[in-house]
């Protein structure tokens, strides 16, 4: 029998990260934060390996290596999740993972479409550009005060027309996919909305 799958994809900042985190938490299930995958990739590229080839042998403990945070391989990230071989790549992966007991959570951009299609439970988060660039600027001014909000508004922005114009799994909500906007919300709030929504579906 499969395992139950509970996709959660949306932009930048939509608070996919926290909250697919916290659901994990409460049901006990395994989680996999896809983004930090193509992050990977992009901090390898910035190196100068072969983004492909990258992809093909990329290994767990280079999840670790980087500081995955950095705006610059966010912006890596997004070039090189175009390639469809660099998506390709990382597949069997993403499906292996989401069949461990008890049952996953794969947060990213293309689960409810491409990864896991068949998922039991799909949601979209999602929030206006600026409450996103807001919560990024948050974020990373606690590291880096040089940082600039509108710095960081463009970098988002130009993330999302990449990710959602791209023709290998381009970020969209699944068409059975519950949406959320979390623009006026906290993140306890957005997780006791997502949380509900769930514990209807389980
Ligand atoms: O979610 P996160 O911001 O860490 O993702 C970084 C980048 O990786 C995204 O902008 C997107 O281009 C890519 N990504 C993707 N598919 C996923 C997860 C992330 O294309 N499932």
């Amino acid at each position: 029998m499969s395992q139950t799958v509970i996709a959660i994809d949306g932009p930048a900042a939509s608070g996919k990260g926290t909250v697919s985190k916290a659901i994990s938490e409460k049901l006990q299930f395994n989680y996999l934060d896809t983004g930090k995958l193509y992050r990977a990739i992009g901090a390898k590229y910035l190196e100068g390996y072969q983004p492909i080839a990258a992809a093909r042998s990329l290994e767990s403990n280079d999840l670790d290596k980087y500081d995955l945070q950095k705006p610059e391989i966010a912006q890596a990230a997004s070039e090189i999740a175009s390639i469809p071989e660099v998506r390709a790549a990382l597949l069997e992966f993403q499906r292996n993972f989401s069949q461990k007991m008890p049952g996953a959570v794969l947060d990213g951009r293309d689960i409810g479409t491409v990864v896991c299609p068949d998922a039991k439970i799909k949601i979209f988060l999602t929030a206006s550009l600026e409450a996103r660039a807001k919560r990024r600027y948050v974020e990373l001014n606690r590291h880096d005060k040089k940082i600039s909000f509108e710095t960081i508004l463009e970098q988002i922005r130009q993330r999302d027309e990449r990710d959602q114009t791209r023709r290998s799994s381009p970020m969209i909500a699944a068409k059975d996919a519950k949406i959320f906007d979390t623009s006026k919300l906290s993140i306890n709030e957005a997780v006791d909305k997502v949380f509900n929504y769930i514990q209807t579906k389980i």
